[in-house]
């Protein structure tokens, strides 16, 4: 599959480090020297899921060059849908995508690379022609607004990218690795409620409703810092690729800290480190296409580069992708 267009979507209500310090007890120096966060855009009334992924979705379509009628397949990774039964079809339909099987994919963090991955297993069997991957979160309604460890990182976004076939040659994805690992699931969740419920009798039900966000950042910290190498170097040497042919590492937007260390241990120069979690925060599954959406519109990223990406959260799972950009026309 080649990836040919790209878009994006954001919030208008801009939140600084400074008014957060106005909720909960910290301050801009603080949130910048552990994170480099600066701000975040926060869904404001009528911004949700389905309006930001639509909007993401139409500009990433008009950069390619296309109708929503040319689209087989749109994936939508987010663990915020506005529908548990999915938001994707809503996009769809909007969108008016009438060829096009929608649904949803929730791998939080690293949901957009699971589904620019599952993406590419459609085109590799041949039974697609071209997909929209939307990457789309609203942690912003999960958070706890009172939790200083946790409402500091958050933002909400939306970003697209849409992807063909193409001759083998132009293959835009040579190569992946995907992991999960629920044992460790406690570090990081949002889980549901138990809230038993009498139903007829003595009959019982469970009524639904969630959680807010729980985090151990240390510990999500400490196996950002440890996973996120090590399955990048199994990649680089699956697929024969020196760290130094990689233009771009594209990293799932959490921490600069982990942005930097990961870089670190592969010589990588800081320079080739994409970065904009300073003005979004973690946007969850869209930070890596909200960030490869600004690069090539900024003229960074240009035809042909190699992006090592990798994206990395709840469940905790992880996964790293080696990618080229081939950009519309
Ligand atoms: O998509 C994946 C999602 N999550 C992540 O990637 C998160 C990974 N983890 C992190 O990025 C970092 O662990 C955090 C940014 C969340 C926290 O940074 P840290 O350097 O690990 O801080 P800490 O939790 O060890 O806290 C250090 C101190 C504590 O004070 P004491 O106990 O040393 O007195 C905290 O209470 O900083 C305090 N603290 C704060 N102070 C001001 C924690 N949050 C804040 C805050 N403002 N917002």
């Amino acid at each position: 599959m080649a990836l040919v267009g790209c878009g994006s979507d954001l919030p208008t209500q801009i939140i600084t480090n400074e008014a957060l310090s106005q909720r909960v007890n910290t301050n801009d120096e603080w949130i910048r020297n552990r994170t480099g966060i600066t701000t975040r855009r926060i869904a404001g009334p009528g911004e949700t899921i389905t309006t930001l992924g639509l909007r993401a979705g139409q500009a990433a379509l008009h950069h390619a060059g296309w109708s929503a009628k040319d689209l087989d397949l749109i994936l939508l990774a987010t663990s915020t849908p506005d529908d548990l039964f999915g938001s994707a079809p809503k996009i769809q339909g909007e969108l008016g995508a009438t060829q096009a099987v929608a649904f949803d994919i929730t791998a939080a963090c690293s949901g957009f690379l699971f589904a620019l991955i599952t993406a590419g297993q459609y085109f590799r069997s041949g039974s697609i022609r071209r997909a929209l991957i939307i990457g789309a979160d609203q942690l912003s309604r999960w958070v706890n607004w009172d939790d200083r460890r946790t409402c500091i990182l958050f933002g909400d976004g939306a970003a697209a990218v849409a992807v063909e076939e193409c001759p083998t040659e132009e293959n835009g994805l040579l190569g992946f690795r995907m992991r999960s690992d629920g044992s460790r699931t406690d570090c990081l969740n949002l889980r549901q409620i138990p809230d038993i419920m009498p139903l007829i009798n003595q009959s019982k039900y469970q009524m639904g409703g969630f959680n807010q966000i729980s985090m151990n950042g240390q510990e999500v910290y400490k196996f950002a810092v440890r996973e996120i190498p090590a399955v990048l170097q199994e990649l680089l040497i699956a697929t024969n690729i020196n760290s130094c042919a990689i233009d771009w590492l594209l990293l799932h937007q959490a921490n600069q800290r982990i942005l930097n260390a990961v870089a670190d241990r592969f010589d990588i120069p800081h320079e080739k480190v994409l970065t904009n979690l300073a003005h979004y925060g973690n946007t969850s599954a869209a930070t890596i296409p909200l960030m490869l959406d600004e690069a090539v519109k900024d003229g960074r990223i240009q035809s042909g580069n190699l992006i090592a990406s990798s994206g990395f959260g709840a469940g905790l799972s992880w996964g790293a992708a080696l990618l080229r950009w081939k950009g519309p026309g």
